[in-house]
């Protein structure tokens, strides 16, 4: 039948985790990188399945899934989600090996911990911009076969049908591949946000890309 885009669940946690690791280090592997391999996807995909405001699609082949698009339609009401139920724990779990020579931490993981343990937030000009924002990661061997388009489409009409009129999204500014693509669909950078915050409206996408 060849692959399928359908609704994130709950149940997609190993693998949101599993494809977060294997691009999170500018869209290539961290596998390597990490004592802790769960920090990437704790942080940037698990969230998307348990809090408040969000949503997300994923790219599914032969049962397993292999991409997704994981997003808020409303960050501050995300973030304030993750105050409340997602950061404290991690904080409690991970805050303490910071200062635990025997937890053998990698840079990448000190880098992560730290990320839990300062809350990330949106800058004004971002939420300037759009409430909303989204992330995207496929698995190599899916990659430049037109799936991170339909991803993104499917995202665009899911942000519509809820009343959203743009998203903005964060990328690692050394990730090269990842500009080119969000170029290519129209995406811009956002005025006054930092470098990697790109943006797009809804009525952009449906003139430029569709
Ligand atoms: C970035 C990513 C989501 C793009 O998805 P994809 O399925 O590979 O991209 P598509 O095949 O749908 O490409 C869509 C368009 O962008 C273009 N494009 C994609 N990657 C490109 C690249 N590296 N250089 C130039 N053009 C590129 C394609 O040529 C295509 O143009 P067309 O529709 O006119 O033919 C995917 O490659 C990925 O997950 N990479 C690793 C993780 C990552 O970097 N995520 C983003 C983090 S911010």
């Amino acid at each position: 039948m060849g692959p399928i885009i359908r609704p994130a669940t709950k149940g997609d946690q190993p693998a949101l985790s599993n494809i977060c690791l294997l691009t999170a280090n500018a869209g290539t592997s961290s596998k390597d990188l990490h004592s802790h391999p769960a920090l990437p996807g704790l942080i940037y995909s698990l969230p998307y399945v348990h809090l408040e405001s969000t949503w997300g699609f994923v790219l599914e082949d032969d049962g397993e899934v292999v991409g997704y698009t994981l997003g808020a339609f409303d960050t501050r009401k995300f973030e304030e989600s993750a105050d409340a139920d997602w950061w404290p724990l991690l904080k409690a779990r991970y805050g303490p090996l910071l200062q635990n020579p025997d937890a053998a931490l990698t840079a990448a993981d000190r880098i992560y911990i730290n990320t839990i343990m300062t809350i990330p937030r949106a800058s004004d000009a971002q939420m300037a911009f759009a409430p909303a924002h989204l992330h995207i990661d496929i698995l190599p061997s899916y990659q430049r076969q037109g799936w991170g388009r339909k991803l993104i489409g499917r995202a665009m009409a899911n942000l519509k049908e809820n009343g959203i009129k743009s998203v903005w999204l964060g990328m690692d500014p050394k990730n090269k591949e990842a500009a080119a693509f969000y170029g290519r669909l129209g995406f811009k950078k956002v005025d006054g946000a930092q470098e990697g915050i790109m943006g797009i409206t809804v009525q952009q996408w449906e003139e430029y890309a569709v």
